[in-house]
């Protein structure tokens, strides 16, 4: 028996190089290692805290579904599904709710993170750790890979699983999870952390044009005026090519950031080609992409619902 590998994206927005080389590469490494049975999922309810609008959402939606299938994602291989064709994702955050307490949920770091930035923060993000502990549970599920920032959740499952076979005997799985503890976090353009809310991102599937204009916008005084190497140029740069390589162009470009960012949008360029041409060609069929999301969904079904009808014998609903 493989062991089973479960992770998710939330469909709010085009991936960029952060959400890559930080989580999704990984997914796909995983995947042709041919060692685990694999979930992929689009974390749409997830989402909702984050996208209020009709048409917005149902775009996310196909889109990540063409960016899993572009990046290596095969719905032959793995399965891929969307959160909300499976209702046992709900169904056993809500379980889950008996058992978690207020105060445990507000040390959780997205939480604390939500609430410095507004005070009014909805149910949905407080109760976000306690849907993906559901999430992931449900599969019994043996590793999650995440990036960095997605550990405490993880961890945030193992307690709840854990406490759930305290008083209802065994029934979950503790789950590991998966992290690139060599790549930090990915800065954006402007130093911060990248992320698609602080509009400082290099999408994955970056035209040409879009890679030259986010990385000619690369702030670029970070390395020090003495250095002469451009700290956040150099830290995306590494993840397109090894260091020792870097380390000749870096030192014969002293001072000189144009040609240093013109290097870099030539190897984010070429690496970026095959994967837009993929997606491109994958988004001529938005059926096939709905049938695989529907294949996966009826597969998911399966192995969910048996959970959770095992989780409703053991609480004695069943
Ligand atoms: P964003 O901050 O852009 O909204 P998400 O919260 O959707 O990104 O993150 C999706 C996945 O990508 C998570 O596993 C997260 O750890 C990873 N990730 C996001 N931004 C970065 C980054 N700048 N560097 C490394 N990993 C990242
Ligand atoms: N919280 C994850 C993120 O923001 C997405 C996610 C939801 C997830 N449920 C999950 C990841 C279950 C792994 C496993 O990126």
């Amino acid at each position: 028996m493989k062991k089973i590998l479960l992770s998710g994206v939330k469909p709010t927005g085009r991936p960029h190089i952060g959400n890559y080389f930080g989580a999704m590469k990984q997914f796909v490494e995983l995947l042709n290692s041919g060692d685990y049975q694999c979930y992929f999922f689009l974390a749409d309810y997830h989402a909702l805290n984050f996208i209020q609008n009709r048409e917005e959402m149902a775009r996310n939606i196909l889109d990540l579904a063409i960016d899993y299938m572009a990046i290596g994602l095969d719905p032959n291989r793995a399965t891929l599904f969307k959160q909300s064709d499976i209702s046992a994702h709900t169904e056993l955050s809500c379980i889950f709710d008996t058992l978690v307490t207020m105060p445990y949920l507000q040390r959780a770091h997205a939480y604390k993170d939500a609430v410095a930035k507004n005070a009014e923060i909805n149910v949905g993000t407080f109760n976000y750790p306690v849907l993906m502990a559901a999430d992931i549970l449900l599969y019994d599920t043996d590793v999650v890979p995440v990036g960095q920032d997605q550990k405490q959740h993880v961890e945030y499952a193992r307690d709840i699983a854990q406490k759930f076979n305290n008083v209802f005997g065994e029934t979950f799985k503790l789950p590991k999870p998966l992290i690139l503890e060599h790549v930090a976090t990915v800065p954006g353009t402007d130093g911060k952390k990248m992320s698609k809310s602080h509009n400082n991102t290099i999408p994955l599937f970056a035209t040409r044009e879009e890679i030259t204009k986010a990385v000619m916008g690369i702030v670029t005084d970070s390395g020090g005026p003495e250095s002469g190497v451009p700290a956040n140029v150099y830290a995306i740069h590494k993840l397109f090519r090894s260091e020792s390589e870097l380390k000749g162009l870096y030192e014969a470009n002293k001072g000189k950031y144009k040609a240093l960012k013109e290097a870099l949008i030539e190897d984010i360029d070429a690496f970026a080609k095959p994967l837009r041409e993929r997606r491109a060609k994958i988004a001529k069929d938005e059926n096939m992409v709905r049938e695989a999301l529907k294949r996966g969904a009826s597969d998911a079904c399966l192995a969910a619902s048996t959970k959770l009808i095992e989780v409703k014998q053991k609480i004695g609903v069943l």
